[in-house]
């Protein structure tokens, strides 16, 4: 006779190991509704405290998977790939990323998540994208049918969405349970749950963004590796090319944070300009994803590939098309601010001592952006499109009293005044130079 669910529970309360067909048997029983919450609660608390080794973590995998439906690819005649972030402020490199990695001839099909707390989404930015006036489409759409997605991806290379119903239904359920139950904190329920939605994607190869510092879900590079090699060897373990990259979020990428804001600063990037570090991201990651699956003989051949697709119009016309394809109005693309919305007040905060920018906390500048609209705290929250800040100022440069350090996009002044105090908590300004991360902190195969 199978064990019943709270002996499965039990055993991994006492440390011991659960077998594929055990934990296969409870994720098939959570997903029908036979194991209730309560029980799965409790067995996520005990994973938390007991772990599991990558046996049971590639089991897990498998079985949150099988799940839903898999997407297959066979038919497409170029190799296929995506990119995932661990999350961040700012951080908005799947957008320029994946119709690059697309007009170099890699498919990209892209099922993305949205904001939460401090970190954005990059569906509410994709959203953030008026439809075509007239056309009845309210904005960018991020909601297809499955046959809509697989025919994009086929005609165009790239079709972002985000998860449906049919996909990963498991994890649909544990990450909102692990939500409010204190057990998001936990590497094997992380690995099986991000790792699952990619894999039901189809793609041959994956390029994780594992992010480290305050605005990280993971704070020190010693989380940040574990969780790295966790993910790549499940990921190996499943058949695929993985790579991890361990990059900086102590302070936030680029200049925009908000969802508006970092479109129009992903359309630079795709025009061949944009800030540094942003382009160096979607440089970097999207070469990686040309070498591992094998148009790029080395990084740095992937890395020129990226790198002319963006210089010479080719990823810009992918993402115009991509948009006019997901009902959105391409001439954003020609002309941002003729089509993104634009929050009402357009304030700056100015610099009241001189020195040099020594902070920019990304996660202050995170929940500063939450508190006036731009990210959700509970997922049921809308977002605001329009509203975010523009950082004129990041830590390195030299400011004088009086020099606008950023621009806040707000609705009101009482919002205006809210950010003034949140953002300008998020700077620090003195004498000597910062103490950031590398951009690049480890990469992991
Ligand atoms: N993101 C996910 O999708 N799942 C987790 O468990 C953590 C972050």
């Amino acid at each position: 006779m199978a064990p019943r669910t709270v002996e499965l529970i039990a055993k991994k309360r006492d440390g011991q190991r659960l077998s594929a067909a055990e934990i296969e048997a409870i994720i098939q029983g959570y997903t029908d509704g036979s194991v209730p919450e309560y029980q799965m609660a409790a067995l996520a608390m005990a994973i938390v405290w007991r772990g599991m080794d990558a046996q049971e973590t590639a089991a897990l995998l498998q079985a949150m998977l099988h799940s839903g439906d898999e997407v297959t690819w066979q038919d497409l005649s170029v190799p296929t790939a995506d990119k995932h972030s661990t999350g961040g402020v700012g951080d908005k490199i799947s957008i320029p990323l994946a119709p690059a990695v697309a007009a170099c001839g890699v498919a990209v099909p892209m099922i993305s998540g949205r904001g939460l707390g401090h970190t954005g989404g990059t569906l509410d930015k994709l959203e953030s994208i008026p439809g075509v006036p007239g056309s009845g489409v309210a904005h960018f759409q991020t909601r297809l049918e499955m046959d809509q997605f697989r025919a994009l991806t086929a005609e165009l290379g790239c079709c972002l969405i985000g998860q449906t119903d049919r996909i990963c239904p498991a994890d649909k359920k544990l990450y909102s349970l692990r939500d409010v139950t204190a057990t998001v904190e936990s590497i094997p329920l992380i690995v099986a749950s991000i790792l699952s939605k990619k894999l039901a994607e189809g793609v041959g190869s994956l390029v994780l963004d594992v992010k480290v510092g305050s605005g990280a879900f993971m704070k020190n590079r010693a989380d940040a590796t574990q969780l790295a090699t966790a993910m790549v060897k499940a990921g190996q373990a499943a058949g695929r090319n993985v790579t991890a990259f361990l990059t900086a979020m102590d302070r936030p990428i680029g200049w925009a944070v908000g969802n508006a804001l970092e479109i129009a600063e992903s359309i630079e990037v795709l025009q061949g300009q944009g800030p540094a570090d942003t382009r160096a991201e979607t440089v970097r990651l999207g070469g990686e994803m040309l070498r591992l699956t094998g148009v790029a003989s080395t990084l740095e051949d992937g890395e020129a590939q990226i790198a002319a697709a963006l210089d010479d119009g080719r990823a810009l016309a992918k993402f115009a098309a991509i948009v006019q394809a997901q009902g959105g109005d391409p001439r954003v693309c020609e002309d941002p601010w003729a089509v993104l919305p634009r929050a009402p007040l357009i304030e700056p905060l100015v610099a009241t001592a001189a020195g040099t920018v020594l902070e920019l906390d990304a996660l202050q500048v995170g929940l500063a952006a939450v508190r006036l609209g731009a990210g959700r705290n509970k997922s049921e929250d809308d977002v605001d499109p329009a509203v975010g800040f523009a950082l004129l100022k990041k830590p390195g440069d030299t400011v004088q009293v009086g020099d606008v350090l950023a621009h806040i996009h707000a609705r009101s002044p009482e919002q205006v005044y809210a950010a003034r105090r949140d953002l300008g908590a998020a700077y620090r300004i003195g004498a000597g130079q910062p103490d950031l991360l590398p951009l690049w902190i480890d990469v992991i195969r």
